[in-house]
């Protein structure tokens, strides 16, 4: 397991120390916070820090303003809701400009916590542009990573940073890396993986990393149709729009033939329309594949009863529309139920179902990645681990 430089048993009281989170959290319309898993999970972090007394710069990102500053991405607006959900008075630096910075920073006693609006209003962030990360490292002493959803961005503020300045890793992503690869590097001859989403080239590396340690592995959501109509279940007559996933499929079943295809669907023209049962023989092309079918679901349910790890990303329907809720909702419920004692999930629309049926305490790790996650589940380099790594 990848050991990265913890912030756990040093000291950093009277120092400056640079904060990288990840607040890009969803907002309404309204700019309501709509989900704040994230600032939650930041907070051990930060009351370690300000607890030794250090001074603690937060910087992140929200959104992707292109390296210029933009209203609607700013953390200006947010400043109460954060600070009312981490429980601390918060001081906004809106100034990019080192010498505004550190004078604001030294103005102000140990243990103060700030926050610099949107780090990606700069253009060098991005382009870990030098002159930027020797601006970003002139106002501290130490930087700390806790930002585990960036960790697969080579950002100024992720990896260049790191050449500047002693660099540990946080509360948060240690969790998140000790979490996630206790459940995906060791073997089981009895474990589950479920993997949604609908491209199929982007899951490839992460089916083939999988399948080295997880006894079964689930087809849901998008990537359904293609897998059935590669293994000759679903009969399609106009496959062009789908061909290069169809392709992809084949390859995977010709190297991993026991991975499950649900064969049972919940299918209609639209969204909108009335739910149908059909068997994937029965679809025609016109029929588009919202759920699986009750059947299905209640094979995946035995796997996942008995399975001794279970590793999710990618819901099996659509857990806001109550005819294509069902395949979700006993798949949460059977994670719930499940005798395993590692239960990992991640990914927006994943975590978001978790959520919507109050199941979140029943699983051992919930991950705050969303790119991230897959990187990791690639079991692959990640750019910013990389730079923290204990060696
Ligand atoms: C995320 O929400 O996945 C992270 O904050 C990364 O955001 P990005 O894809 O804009 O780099």
């Amino acid at each position: 397991m990848v050991r990265i430089k913890s912030i756990v048993g040093n000291n950093f009281s009277d120092k400056t120390c640079i904060l990288r989170l990840d607040l890009n959290i969803p907002l309404s319309e309204d700019g309501e916070i709509l989900d704040d898993t994230r600032i939650l999970e930041s907070i051990p972090t930060i009351d370690y820090l300000i607890n030794q007394s250090a001074k603690v710069i937060i910087i992140s990102h929200i959104g992707r303003p292109n390296g210029k500053f933009n209203k609607n991405y700013s953390f200006k607006p947010l400043i109460e809701d954060i600070s009312k959900r981490i429980n601390r008075e918060i001081f906004f630096i809106e100034h990019q400009n080192q010498s505004k910075i550190s004078s604001i920073v030294d103005s102000q006693p140990s243990g103060t916590l700030f926050l610099l609006d949107n780090i990606r209003f700069n253009e060098g962030e991005e382009n870990s542009n030098p002159d930027f990360i020797d601006f970003l490292s002139s106002f501290s002493d130490v930087f700390i990573n806790d930002g585990f959803g960036t960790i697969h961005r080579s950002h100024s503020s992720i990896t260049g940073i790191t050449n500047k300045l002693p660099s540990y890793g946080g509360i948060l992503l240690e969790k998140e890396i000790i979490n996630i690869t206790e459940c995906i590097s060791t073997k089981s001859s009895n474990s589950t993986a479920i993997l949604g989403g609908s491209k199929i080239s982007d899951k490839i590396p992460i089916i083939e990393n999988l399948s080295n340690n997880f006894e079964k592995v689930i087809i849901t959501g998008g990537m359904i149709r293609p897998f059935l109509i590669a293994s000759d279940k679903l009969k399609q007559k106009n496959i062009s729009e789908i061909k290069e996933e169809i392709f992809y499929a084949e390859k995977i079943l010709q190297k991993h033939p026991q991975i499950y295809i649900p064969e049972q669907l919940v299918c209609s023209e639209n969204i909108n329309k009335e739910p149908i049962i059909l068997h994937s023989s029965q679809i025609n092309d016109i029929d588009l594949i919202f759920d699986i079918g009750p059947n299905s679901i209640d094979d995946i349910g035995k796997m996942i009863l008995e399975s001794d790890k279970i590793i999710w990303n990618g819901p099996p329907g659509v857990y806001e529309n109550e005819n294509f809720s069902n395949g979700t909702k006993k798949l949460v419920n059977f994670i719930v139920n499940s005798k395993s004692k590692l239960k990992v999930a991640g990914g927006g629309s994943t975590v978001a179902s978790i959520n919507h049926y109050k199941a979140s305490d029943y699983f051992s790790h919930i991950s705050t990645g969303g790119g991230a996650f897959l990187r990791l589940l690639e079991g692959k380099f990640l750019e910013g681990i990389e730079v923290l790594k204990d060696e």
